[in-house]
């Protein structure tokens, strides 16, 4: 691979399959270290490794591959309950905990989500967050009273412990809480317990994060001259979560997550320097769905409350890996595409799930914006509620004529029926007509397995 840095994006609303691309990069080069750099337990990613699946939150998606180096770098936010549950679960799947030690590192100044910043979230959910605790931490980091994993180095994070409690006190009527993870086999981190008080739920705290700090300050580090000082023959991944439609600043405001999610985060979220990346040749690749789904409340135009809505849910598997939510599906909204591109200046694209569209006889995608009146609109709605009045246009169309099996078989894009290529190339040249620089659409998935990819 010419570049030596890659930077993996969600174009749309979460859950494009990042995960599906960052494996098969990871597996088909010589990847040595995955970065994470933004969001937190919030996000879900399915890595495939010896035909062992793997649900990844906060990990980076390189832990399950030999001699890759993992990084999480200060933009993460370090919910460190689901942290060691997911390490717990690793050590499930056969990767020892010496092997995470030698493969993972986390940035000093990495902020920590307490269980009182997730009943925080989870107390006050309006949109339909993950209960993560991600807006929260944001929000205490933001008025300089957070945690960071710094803190755990010397035995005074107890004290930080209970001043985060006392403080978020203020903010919340507190009720039993219960604490659910998916059990485990080999370990017994209780994966269901109710809190009764809240001095009981940070005592609780206090002594699994006790049990384990030998670990927790084993793996910190300070990853910004660990990162500037890696060899430039050495390839980076930066692996993206979340999704640009959940940007704070450019997704739909106020329902978005709170960590950035565009190209610029993979630099303040870990300190690496635009220099570097310039000198690594970086490519940025966002990875879309040949549909869009959504999770969480926000707005939606091309939304389908219908059957081939229900049918996409059904073929696609349309439902989090975070939380267990059905995905509302709809078509593909070329206007978002487009707007996503314009910002995160996608060197290349991964289109994937076209194999599910396989059951419609027809395909729609959303060329335009209108308004209550019929007027194209021309600048990008701004917030939720701006981008819930528009009106979607479609343009439509033929289905692909093929069944999923045979999809799956073709390996060239010139094999491919000529109802694909029409819709591939018609989104290049659109995002070319609205953006003025071509996209390569890449990579196109013609299955779930990472190995049925098309390289255009
Ligand atoms: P991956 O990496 C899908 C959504 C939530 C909610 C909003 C805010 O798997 O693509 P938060 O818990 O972040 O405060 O919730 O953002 N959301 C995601 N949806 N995939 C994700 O990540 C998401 N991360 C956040 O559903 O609407
Ligand atoms: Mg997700």
């Amino acid at each position: 691979m010419d570049s030596k840095a890659i930077v993996i994006l969600g174009a749309q609303y979460g859950d494009e399959a990042k995960g599906n691309l960052t494996d098969y990069i990871i597996n088909n080069n010589d990847i040595k270290y995955v970065i994470r750099f933004n969001g937190g337990a919030n996000a879900g990613h399915t890595i495939i490794h010896n035909n062992i699946t793997i649900d990844t939150h906060l990990y980076p998606s390189g832990i399950a591959t030999n001699n890759v180096i993992n990084i999480i770098g200060n933009g993460v936010l370090m919910n460190i309950m689901s942290f060691l549950w997911e390490t717990f679960h690793l050590v499930d799947k056969n990767i020892s905990m010496n092997y995470i030690i030698n493969h993972l590192i986390i940035s000093s100044r990495a902020h920590v989500t307490l269980l009182c910043q997730q009943y925080w979230d989870y107390s006050t959910n309006k949109i339909g967050t993950t209960n993560k605790g991600i807006g929260p931490t944001m929000a205490c980091k933001a008025l300089r009273v957070a945690m960071r994993m710094e803190d755990f180095l010397t035995d005074n994070y107890i004290n930080k412990i209970h001043d985060m409690y006392n403080y978020i006190r203020k903010f919340i009527i507190w009720e039993p809480y219960t604490l659910t993870f998916p059990p485990l086999e080999n370990n017994n981190f209780n994966t269901n317990i109710t809190f009764e008080t809240m001095d009981e739920m940070m005592e609780y705290e206090l002594k699994v994060i006790k049990e384990n700090i030998v670990f927790i300050r084993s793996i910190i580090v300070d990853t910004v001259s660990y990162i500037n000082n890696i060899s430039k023959n050495d390839i980076i991944l930066f692996e993206g979560a979340n999704a640009f439609g959940l940007d704070t600043d450019f997704g739909t405001y106020p329902c978005v997550t709170s960590t950035s999610c565009i190209t610029s985060a993979c630099m303040s979220g870990t300190g690496v320097s635009m220099r570097n990346l310039i000198d690594r040749n970086v490519k940025i690749i966002g990875v879309f769905k040949a549909y869009i789904t959504r999770v969480g409340s926000g707005a939606f135009p091309t939304y389908q409350n219908n059957e081939w809505g229900n049918m996409v849910q059904d073929v696609g598997k349309e439902y989090g890996v975070t939380t267990g939510r059905r995905r509302r599906c709809g078509y593909l909204d070329l206007v978002q595409l487009a707007h996503s591109s314009l910002i995160n200046c996608y060197d290349e694209l991964n289109i994937t799930k076209l194999d599910v569209l396989c059951f419609s006889d027809e395909i729609k995608v959303c060329i335009d914006y209108c308004d209550k009146d019929g007027n194209i609109i021309l600048e990008y709605p701004s917030c939720d509620k701006k981008l819930q009045d528009v009106q979607p246009i479609y343009k439509t169309f033929k289905g692909w004529g093929i069944t999923m099996n045979e999809l799956k078989n073709i390996k060239k894009f010139d094999d491919l029926p000529e109802t694909i290529k029409n819709f591939i190339i018609y989104i290049e040249n659109y995002l070319y007509a609205r953006i003025k620089y071509r996209i390569n659409i890449k990579y196109i998935n013609t299955s779930y397995s990472r190995n049925d990819k098309i390289i255009k």
